[in-house]
């Protein structure tokens, strides 16, 4: 796992010293500059990957198993052997850097997607006034602003221009590997719901964000965030839930964007897909459909799947990453519709967080992850057990649980509804 390069660190902060990052912080700015430079610790966070696994942390659920192997989990990295037994020994301020630089990283980040930073660097390197003339923005804000990206290692700059850096190619710019752009804008959305944390904490008041009315952008960043890195492990899950053969329909609940229906009508050429989902989703995922070119094979059934007839018979029901967005009722009450709408020998396959429940240890990816959830629904993530158990009650059989090579953090558990 390769991580950013990174010239300033841990024992920077620790021991006093300036950072000694590329940013040239001696080029002119139109106001004269208050702040000095601070040095910055790296994270390694998924974006420095070069292996094609899915990013662990989405509201889409990856969660590792405690006892599983996360594909990444953020930490501080220790830059030299006096950084790396500072952290051996305890003694790195670790509060100061999940409490400060988490924050203040996330929040250059989105600030420079916002502004369109990396779309315009993406072309000839730039100066920090013509950066700011092409944006509209302040020179000395600007300037501030690339001085933490240089820091993060977004961005490199020499001779007074600033150009980007792999990381930036690789997951935020056209024709990258992975176009995470939307995904991070959804995090923006998230902000001030985060900051409601301790409210929503302390009161037990909770909300869904499906639900109230949120407006087409949150919509597009929201679902295209998600289908931006459905690619990298659709193959596998379409390759792994076996359908009846000569399939020909299926309906996926909470579909979506429908990258993953689309994937299992490329496995198979006579099937047919249904998505059933609320109608700004149903919105985003429409368009999605048609810039894949598979238009002609969807149909779009905007409702809300806890009380629409979810008609049938279909030859597979998916529920992919929806049984987190329902209550403990909610999702009995969906398995057995999902019963109902298969066609006997029909197959049923849910797609969620793989948590193995209270009683062990939680990972940093699971732990969020199920704060997002309870931040963003006002549920959670449900066992594996729990899951098979709403499977076995609504008459299903055959219940199996696959691991995914692409997103190891996952759980898919196949049933089928018995032919007689
Ligand atoms: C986390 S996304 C999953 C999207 C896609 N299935 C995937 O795995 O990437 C959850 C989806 O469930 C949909 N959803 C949530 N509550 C729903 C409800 N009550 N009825 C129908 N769809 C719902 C959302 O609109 C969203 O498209």
């Amino acid at each position: 796992m390769q991580v950013p390069q990174s010239t300033t660190g841990l024992t920077a902060h620790l021991l006093g010293r300036p950072g000694t990052g590329r940013h040239d912080a001696s080029a002119p700015v139109a106001r004269p500059a208050s702040h000095t430079t601070s040095p910055v610790t790296s994270y390694a966070t998924p974006h420095a990957h070069d292996t094609r696994v899915a990013p662990a942390v989405c509201l889409s659920a990856p969660a590792p198993t405690p006892s599983g192997a996360a594909p990444v989990r953020p930490s501080v990295r220790a830059e030299n052997p006096l950084e790396w037994a500072l952290l051996r020994l305890g003694l790195a301020p670790l509060p100061l850097l999940d409490g400060y630089w988490g924050m203040a990283t996330s929040r250059a980040l989105l600030t420079a997607i916002d502004l369109g930073v990396f779309d315009a660097l993406a072309g000839d390197p730039l100066t920090c006034e013509e950066l700011a003339t092409r944006l509209g923005t302040d020179p000395l804000g600007t300037r501030v602003l690339l001085g933490a990206l240089c820091g993060m290692r977004y961005l490199r700059c020499s001779g007074r221009r600033y150009r980007t850096t792999r990381t930036v190619r690789r997951w935020l710019a056209d024709g990258a590997l992975v176009d995470l752009r939307d995904s991070v804008l959804f995090f923006d959305d998230l902000w001030g719901e985060l900051s409601d944390l301790t409210a929503l904490v302390r009161s037990g008041e909770t909300r869904n964000l499906h639900l109230d009315g949120r407006g087409p952008e949150f919509w597009r960043h929201y679902l295209r965030g998600l289908a931006a890195f459905v690619p990298l492990v659709s193959g596998e899950v379409a390759r792994k839930v076996a359908l009846p053969s000569g399939a020909r329909t299926l309906l996926d609940v909470g579909g979506g964007h429908g990258m993953y229906a689309a994937a299992f009508l490329r496995r198979h050429g006579a099937l047919t897909a249904t998505v059933l989902d609320l109608p700004e989703a149903c919105a985003v995922g429409r368009e999605c459909i048609a810039e894949v070119g598979l238009a002609d094979r969807f149909t779009w059934r905007e409702a809300d799947a806890r009380t629409a007839d979810w008609g049938g018979p279909y030859d597979a029901v998916l529920l992919f990453n929806l049984v987190h967005n329902l209550s403990w009722d909610e999702n009995a009450d969906a398995f057995r519709r999902a019963y109902d709408a298969l066609a006997p020998g029909g197959t049923v396959a849910v797609l969620d967080s793989e948590y193995e429940g209270e009683g062990g240890g939680i990972s940093l990816t699971a732990g969020l992850n199920e704060m997002l959830f309870y931040l963003t629904t006002g549920t959670r993530v449900y066992p594996e057990a729990t899951i098979r158990d709403w499977m076995a009650g609504s008459g299903l059989r055959g219940i199996r649980t696959r691991h995914l090579a692409s997103m190891p953090q996952m759980a898919l558990i196949t049933a089928t509804r018995p032919r007689a």
